[in-house]
């Protein structure tokens, strides 16, 4: 493996991946971002990593593209990253997340397989969620084999999405891993999300509106040890299978809302109750040991100490904050 295409690497998670492994590989891989730049993405999120990687403007949906990129750089590895990732966006104008996630992710694929050619050794690591696997009570974990159940049209397109890369690896012979890791906090995430979202919220003195009473339980990771997990993938995934990544940091919407309050120093008061998202899952909550024993990935970062850099990084950088 020597030159790696990362799709959506202008994103949250995907750029947090360029930056960790440029500093933990520095010259060995030859890093090709291939970034439509939506809404999400920000060319800032890859400053630690400047002129240490090359950047295609390109649209997955593209086969073409896709194809002449995957040709001129000589790639022989690709971190699939790129999609539409927010559930609420899903709900307002759920075509696009079929487009993006499903087409786009199909096309991505067969331009693999014509340039790389079917049973091709090189590697495919297809990022998705837990969210696939819908919504726990308040008993048990998802794992590798879990039942597919998504609920909202993000999930539904990141499901089919998933199968999509499945049915490449095993038509195909196509060396395709797939990740499904619980949710992300870090530096670099766009402010529409539940952390920076509260965090601008909270600096201007305005309400912080949480769906419904808050209750809604998601299991926190934080995003280098999310990218820590893919790189092992990337170097050690077998061909068709299925990775759970996630840390056991089971938090309510409602705790995260107080901790920030609280690291802010604002009054709770600030708190307003709003009706709840449609279709809203109740938990996520992953079981990661096939990823733990397989290759002996534990997450690094404690989710006390974790949310308290992640706080701090984005009052250091307010223009990451939503005005
Ligand atoms: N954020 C999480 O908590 C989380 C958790 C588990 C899995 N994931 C998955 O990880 C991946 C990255 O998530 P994220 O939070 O970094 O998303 P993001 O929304 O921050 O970034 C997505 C990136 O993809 C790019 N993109 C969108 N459509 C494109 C297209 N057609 N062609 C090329 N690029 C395109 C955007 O410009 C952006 O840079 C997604 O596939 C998501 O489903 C996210």
């Amino acid at each position: 493996m020597k030159n790696i295409l990362i799709t959506g690497g202008a994103g949250f998670i995907g750029s947090n991946f360029v930056n960790l492994m440029v500093r933990k590989y520095g010259d060995k891989y030859t890093y090709v971002v291939y970034d439509k730049l939506t809404y999400a993405a920000n060319m800032e999120n890859l400053k630690p990593s400047e002129g240490k990687y090359i950047f295609v403007k390109g649209d997955i949906c593209d086969l073409e593209q896709n194809i002449e990129t995957l040709k001129k750089y000589n790639i022989d590895a690709v971190v699939h990253f790129a999609a539409e990732s927010h559930v609420d966006n899903s709900i307002k104008r759920p075509l696009t997340f079929t487009e993006t996630n499903v087409l786009g992710t199909h096309a991505l694929l067969e331009a693999c397989k014509q340039v790389w050619g079917e049973g091709s050794e090189n590697k495919f690591v297809h990022v998705s969620t837990d969210e696939v696997f819908g919504s726990l009570g308040d008993e048990g974990y998802f794992s590798e084999t879990s039942p597919i159940k998504s609920n909202s049209p993000y999930s539904a397109s990141k499901a089919s999405s998933d199968l999509i890369a499945f049915a490449y690896a095993e038509t195909f012979k196509m060396n395709v891993s797939v990740t499904n890791c619980s949710n992300n906090y870090g530096p670099n995430q766009h402010h529409e999300k539940l952390i920076p979202h509260m965090i601008s919220l909270a600096v201007q003195d305005k309400p912080l509106t949480v769906y419904g009473e808050g209750l809604n339980i998601r299991d926190w990771l934080f995003v280098d040890d999310h990218c820590e997990a893919i790189d092992i993938v990337l170097h050690k995934g077998r061909k068709g299978e299925r990775y759970c990544i996630g840390g056991h940091n089971e938090k309510r919407n409602i705790e995260i809302v107080k901790l920030i309050l609280e690291r802010l120093g604002k009054p709770e008061t600030l708190i307003q109750h709003v009706e709840d998202r449609k279709g809203h899952d109740f938990r996520y909550a992953i079981d990661p040991s096939k990823t733990r024993e397989e290759f002996g990935w534990e997450p690094h970062t404690m989710f006390k100490d974790g949310i308290v850099k992640t706080i701090d990084w984005y009052l250091e950088h307010p223009e990451y904050l939503d005005k």
